[in-house]
């Protein structure tokens, strides 16, 4: 499917909540599956990467009831398998696009004496998966995978607690050995180099699993044997999908606009502090008593002089998947921004390092690599093109949002990308634009 993108007549002005936290929306379908009881879960993500997390929970064997809301969003009520564990399912379990499905599944099954095979589409397929498999096999799961990669078979059984050193910063490694954890005996503690997102931590409590935390070592644990328990939870609005809100107030001259409803975990939200670094008109409003998790709306106005900024290695977890958007920004800057050891970018849902620098060159911005750091040099001026996802769907985002600043329209194509994350995105965007 096409998009075409284009200079709005007018400025961005008004309101616009968006979906559900996908990353929450995957961790509270498979927490609510692994536990002894029904869960009542709200304005959970509708989008392609968390019906992958639904439909392998149900071919587990944890019934999910799905109230499609007038928004657009999910209530889910999930009975989950308990103390019982898993089923075996019929057949593979298909991951779609989402590494979150496949890599957080890996360490639910790893402690059941069960075999299991995922798979994923072309894009997952080529993702590694032994940075997750390698811990779990130390803990004593099997796994047979030709390449690292999926498809993946999972056979489970009987684990021994870990302390585990991950040599990347990646909060699916870090929930994943903390799941296995919950079947062995004893501490299983993991230690990371760079702070991920902390959901896991956050919201197993509310499953009734207590999560220990160092967070100055960047460590976390859990003591097993432990069976989750049913619980209510309500998602709130994904910052990832309000990174790109906030960056179109950015790119559209005189634009004013609010994104209500928002996650404002600090290992989510590190892209609002670069761009507030870089000059941008900002503001952050908290809701009192929102829960384990923040919740609250961010303000964004246009600001004509933006400044380059760096971004230094440890921040980038807390916004590994705003850095082409940020890039695309950084365009609009007067200088050179650098992002420093973003590698990881290389196994997203597509090599997002190239991709940005492609498609920002072919643009006519001025975007390159030196080793691991991503450099993009502004001000300049876009200009139009078509250009690919890569079945990517933050890509399909970022190139749709480069049309609005750019000098002539950007043509996306493989917009349908979108449906993996956000699928009210065009939707949503139009909502904002002042009417010709
Ligand atoms: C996610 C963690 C991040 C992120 C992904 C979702 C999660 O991946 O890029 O979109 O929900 O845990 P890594 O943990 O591999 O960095």
């Amino acid at each position: 499917m096409e998009y075409v993108s284009s200079r709005p007549y007018g400025p961005l002005v008004g309101e616009v909540s968006v979906p559900g936290d996908k990353s929450l929306s995957h961790r509270c379908v498979l927490f609510a599956a692994m536990a002894e009881g029904t869960s009542h879960l709200r304005n959970v993500l509708n989008s392609e990467d968390v019906h992958s997390t639904i439909e392998a929970v149900r071919a587990l064997g944890s019934t999910v009831e799905e109230d499609l809301r007038a928004d657009g969003a999910l209530d889910l009520t999930v009975t989950g398998w308990g103390e019982r564990g898993p089923r075996t399912p019929s057949g593979p379990i298909d991951c779609g696009n989402s590494g979150t499905t496949a890599r957080l599944l890996l360490g639910v099954l790893a402690g059941w004496d069960i075999r299991v095979t995922l798979t994923g589409d072309e894009s997952l397929s080529r993702r590694p998966m032994d940075r997750v498999t390698g811990p779990l096999a130390l803990m004593g799961a099997s796994f047979e995978s030709a390449s690292g990669t999926l498809p993946v078979t999972v056979h489970g059984g009987t684990l021994s607690r870990i302390e585990y050193d991950t040599p990347v910063a990646s909060a699916q490694v870090k929930t994943a050995v903390l799941l296995a954890g919950l079947r062995a005996p004893g501490r299983t503690l993991v230690r990371e180099p760079a702070a991920s997102r902390d959901h896991t931590e956050r919201l197993l409590p509310a499953f009734g699993i207590d999560v220990g935390r160092e967070s100055a070592a960047r460590e976390a644990w859990v003591e097993g044997p432990a069976v989750p328990h049913s619980a209510d939870v309500r998602v709130p609005g994904d910052p990832s999908s309000a990174a790109f809100m906030v960056a179109a107030g950015l790119l559209v001259p005189g634009s004013r606009l609010t994104v209500r409803d928002v996650g404002l975990n600090p290992t989510r939200i590190a892209f609002l502090d670069v761009l507030e670094r870089m000059g941008a008109d900002i503001a952050i409003s908290p809701e009192p008593d929102a829960g384990a998790e923040p919740v609250g709306s961010i303000h964004v106005a246009h600001t004509p002089e933006l400044t380059a900024t760096v971004v230094r290695h440890e921040q980038v977890p807390a916004l590994v998947d705003e850095i082409p958007v940020l890039a695309l920004v950084a365009t609009l800057a007067h200088g050179t921004t650098r992002f420093e050891g973003v590698g990881e970018l290389r196994v997203k849902e597509s090599d997002r390092l190239t991709a940005v620098i492609e498609a920002l060159t072919a643009l006519g911005g001025s975007a390159r690599a030196e080793g691991d750091d991503l450099l993009v040099t502004g001000p300049g001026v876009l200009g139009g093109g078509v250009l690919d996802s890569r079945a990517d769907h933050r890509l399909a985002m970022v190139w749709a949002l480069a049309g609005l600043a750019a000098s002539a329209p950007v043509t996306v194509t493989g917009f349908e990308a979108v449906n993996v994350s956000y699928p009210g995105f065009a939707a949503d965007l139009a909502g904002l634009s002042a009417p010709s």
